[in-house]
């Protein structure tokens, strides 16, 4: 018990996984994280109001809100998932009274980058340590070439980011140096209000939710190949919005089910677009027993997907599929931990600069519970098949690495105890309650940490 002169910091959570015969039932996974994103701040720039429903109230995306309210924006809860925006449109934010914290969320950081570049107000965005240490030149730099007036530490490469809104950004032709949706969406988005056309290459498809999005709500961007174009002046128009569990978070479920011995699951209505489906091609290609049910269009394509227990084997992957895959990439790697000979990933160096070092954590902490992986400066080689022992691991604050160490303790031999799981409610609360609900041994332990 804390005493008048103590302070309790936050609740830390330990997740204990226990080796588990299978995953069993029907579920659905909590909505897309990317696509909750855009649809609040296209939502806050529209001009009418918009209706989201299946928003994912997560850490992240609930982050993504406040700072909307803080530039002015009225965001109504309608009940579970389910929000009203009322968009600025031509009369734009509000300064805020204060810097704007983005927490853990990248996403919220450079999108929002994007469209304060355009208004005409003052703002200063923020995060936490984590986001702190993020490359962010890589926003910086070709939102200065559209005119904005954008500062940031260390030379403009590192947030806390200041921003001098300007009505006065001219469209770009760009060439991004690596495949990035949150580069390409700030930068859509700052070309919204710009004068003239904004024409932006890249080097591989990413996700393209932005481009899809602001079709739907009439903005005439045209998408063809590698190359996006879209012409200054044309404010979305607010509309309904639907948003699609989360093929990121899905992933989870669709490796634990892989892997172990007796798991029949159908996942609903998960997001299957194509630049963001790259782990459903891969789980096949290593012999998933995975099948595409119910497809349909929503804003998005859509589906039911079912998994049953299967017997993987090794597989390379690397080259332009990475960008559709690049947050799978942890639970991939324990899939093939599990997977019949060898498997390789690489070109994937962006795992890097995530929420935390992606590779060098992920690298560590399986080793540390049995095995047999090796770190390449752009990925991993991992031999399938040794048996995992279990024990003590780390999340490193990430919400991803927390999850897929679940997945691989779920089919080791001993309890694996994952310290630092609170950060799973970056993307996705509720993880460990689901998994019980289909049949999993997990278990959450609270404890709170004493600061005198
Ligand atoms: C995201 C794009 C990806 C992804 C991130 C979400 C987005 O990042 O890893 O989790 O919503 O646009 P990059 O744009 O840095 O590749």
């Amino acid at each position: 018990m804390a005493t008048a002169h103590q302070k309790k910091v936050g609740n830390q959570v330990i997740l204990k996984v226990r080796p588990s015969q299978g995953l069993k039932g029907t579920v659905r996974v909590p909505g897309d994280k990317s696509i909750s994103h855009r649809a609040a701040l296209l939502g806050a720039i529209a001009q009418g109001e918009t209706r989201i429903d299946g928003f994912l109230e997560s850490a992240d995306c609930l982050v993504t809100l406040r700072c909307l309210q803080a530039l002015g924006v009225s965001v109504k809860h309608l009940g579970p998932g389910a929000y009203e925006i009322a968009g600025r449109g031509t009369l734009g934010f509000q300064e805020p009274t204060d810097v704007l914290n983005c927490g853990n969320s990248g996403t919220t950081m450079r999108l929002l980058a994007g469209i304060l570049a355009a208004q005409p107000i003052f703002s200063v965005l923020t995060g936490d340590e984590s986001l702190r240490s993020r490359p962010m030149a890589r926003v910086v730099e070709p939102l200065r070439s559209m005119g904005a007036r954008i500062y940031g530490r260390e030379g403009n490469a590192k947030a806390p980011l200041a921003i001098v809104g300007t009505q006065k950004l001219k469209g770009i032709a760009y060439e991004l140096p690596k495949a990035s949706a949150q580069v390409k969406s700030a930068i859509l988005l700052a070309s919204l209000l710009a004068a003239g056309e904004t024409v932006i290459r890249e080097p591989a498809p990413s996700r393209n939710h932005t481009e899809l999005m602001l079709q739907h709500l009439g903005v005439p961007v045209v998408s063809r190949g590698l190359k996006v174009v879209l012409p200054g002046g044309f404010l979305p128009r607010g509309s309904e919005l639907s948003v699609p569990g989360d093929i990121s978070s899905a992933a989870f479920l669709l490796v634990a089910a892989a892997i172990l011995p007796e798991s029949d699951l159908v996942i609903e209505d998960v997001g299957i677009n194509p630049t963001r489906a790259g782990v459903l091609y891969v789980l096949k290609a290593m012999g998933a027993n995975l099948e595409i049910l119910e497809e349909k269009w929503q804003g998005e394509p859509r589906a039911d997907i079912r998994i049953r227990s299967s017997r993987l084997r090794g597989v390379e992957i690397g080259g332009s599929t990475i960008p559709s895959l690049i947050d799978e990439l942890p639970v991939i790697a324990v899939a093939a931990a599990f997977a019949e000979g060898t498997t390789v990933i690489r070109d994937a160096a962006e795992l890097r600069v995530k929420e935390c070092d992606r590779i060098a954590v992920m690298a560590r902490e399986l080793t540390r519970l049995g095995v047999d992986i090796s770190e390449r400066s752009d990925g991993w080689r991992i031999k399938g098949g040794r048996k995992i022992h279990g024990g003590e691991a780390h999340g490193a604050g990430d919400h991803r690495i927390v999850m897929a160490l679940a997945v691989l303790g779920l089919g080791g031999s001993n309890e694996v105890s994952i310290r630092g799981a609170e950060a799973v409610g970056i993307s996705y609360p509720g993880f460990a309650k689901t998994l019980r609900q289909l049949g999993a041994d997990v278990e959450e332990v609270e404890y709170g940490i004493i600061h005198s």
